[in-house]
């Protein structure tokens, strides 16, 4: 890639600033665990698996910076900073993921003393990061085996790599696609009100020389039924155990659109955005977001001051309109209650 979404460097969490994107492409050093915190709530970074490896990256901080010298004392701050990073936004699980795994790596190094108890967390949190990238290039080639020889792919948001720590998820399996030689293109969705279609999507692919035209989210019907759509690929930020998929808001749309068409509707994941704890799509936490981010654009109003506003920030997908999950380990299809079991070997 050449640009990195989230990166450890010298103790510092450095990110792409994605609020600013396409206009600038600058990198904010996060320094502290507020910093850190406060950035994944402003969306500086966003995309479930993204802010799942930040936020273990902004635990492993805490580790480099914790300059006392007794154990509990440690204990309590890491754990204190765990509660902060997970208060940060409700709806994708893989930020949750990201702070239990540091938990358990906490748990299981205790007892190497502050010093080995600092490293083990430090490289812990850089193999997340690691990992992530070759999950997302392994279900990539899953999703590209899917899809015929020259696809037209609908896609809504950004599950790309600005949405990972690279390749993504949707988008890896548009480049696994067009590193297999199908030579895919992109219909991408604005997608307001944040836009990550128009900024963040449109940014990337163009970035890496594939073909992507951008269309208002109002317009996907409209592409279906003149046919110049085969499917759709969306990513997720939290899988239920029955197979409902919550997304960006106005996935559901595009995917009862799908439906109406007879086109596929793919869902690419890591496996880490599964959650067999919650049992279906209304268990999941809808994040409700900043009224201003539908009344304004860019700073600028573009609604009467005052009016009322909605603006849950994520959908759910039934499973029924779900053709399959495409993770890491395989692609999952219905009955989603017992194929996400297996994949991820719990019964
Ligand atoms: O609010 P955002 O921008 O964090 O929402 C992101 C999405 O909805 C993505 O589609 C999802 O996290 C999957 S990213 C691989």
């Amino acid at each position: 890639m050449s640009f990195e979404t989230v990166e450890w460097k010298n103790g510092d969490v450095v990110l792409i600033d994605q609020r600013k994107l396409p206009v600038e492409e600058t990198y904010l050093a996060c320094k502290t665990l507020d910093q850190v915190a406060d950035a994944i709530k402003t969306m500086v970074v966003r995309g479930a698996p993204a802010i799942g490896v930040t936020a273990a990256l902004g635990l492993a901080q805490v580790a480099h910076q914790y300059t006392g010298s007794d154990l509990d004392g440690f204990d309590k701050r890491f754990h204190a900073a765990a509660d902060t990073l997970a208060a940060t936004r409700p709806t994708a699980v893989n930020l949750f993921w990201g702070i239990e795994r540091m938990k358990r790596c906490f748990a299981a190094n205790r007892a190497a003393g502050l010093a080995g108890l600092r490293k083990a967390l430090i490289d812990e949190a850089v193999r997340i990061r690691e990992e992530d990238i070759e999950v997302c290039k392994r279900l990539g080639r899953f999703g590209a085996d899917l899809l015929g020889d020259k696809p037209r792919i609908l896609t809504h948001c950004n599950a790309g790599a600005l949405a990972t720590a690279g390749y993504g998820t949707a988008l890896g399996v548009v480049r696994a696609a067009a590193e297999a030689g199908k030579s895919p293109t992109v219909l991408a969705d604005e997608t307001r009100p944040f836009l990550q279609g128009a900024r963040l999507t449109a940014w990337e692919l163009m970035k890496d020389s594939i073909p992507v035209t951008l269309i208002t989210d109002n317009m996907a019907g409209h592409m279906m039924s003149l046919g110049r759509v085969d499917c759709v690929v969306v990513g997720t930020d939290r899988v239920a155990a029955n197979g409902d998929v919550a997304n960006k808001i106005g996935t559901y749309t595009v995917a009862v659109l799908a439906h109406r068409h007879g086109l596929p509707f793919y869902v690419a994941a890591p496996t880490s955005t599964i959650d067999l704890d919650c049992p279906t799509g209304a268990d999941i936490p809808i994040e409700q977001r900043d009224p201003a981010e539908v009344t304004h654009v860019f700073g600028n109003a573009v609604a009467p001051q005052g009016v009322v506003v909605a603006n849950p920030a994520f959908d759910v997908t039934p499973h029924e309109l779900v053709t399959a999950i495409v993770t890491e380990k395989g692609v999952a299809t219905a009955p989603y209650s017992r194929s996400l079991r297996e994949l991820v070997g719990r019964s």
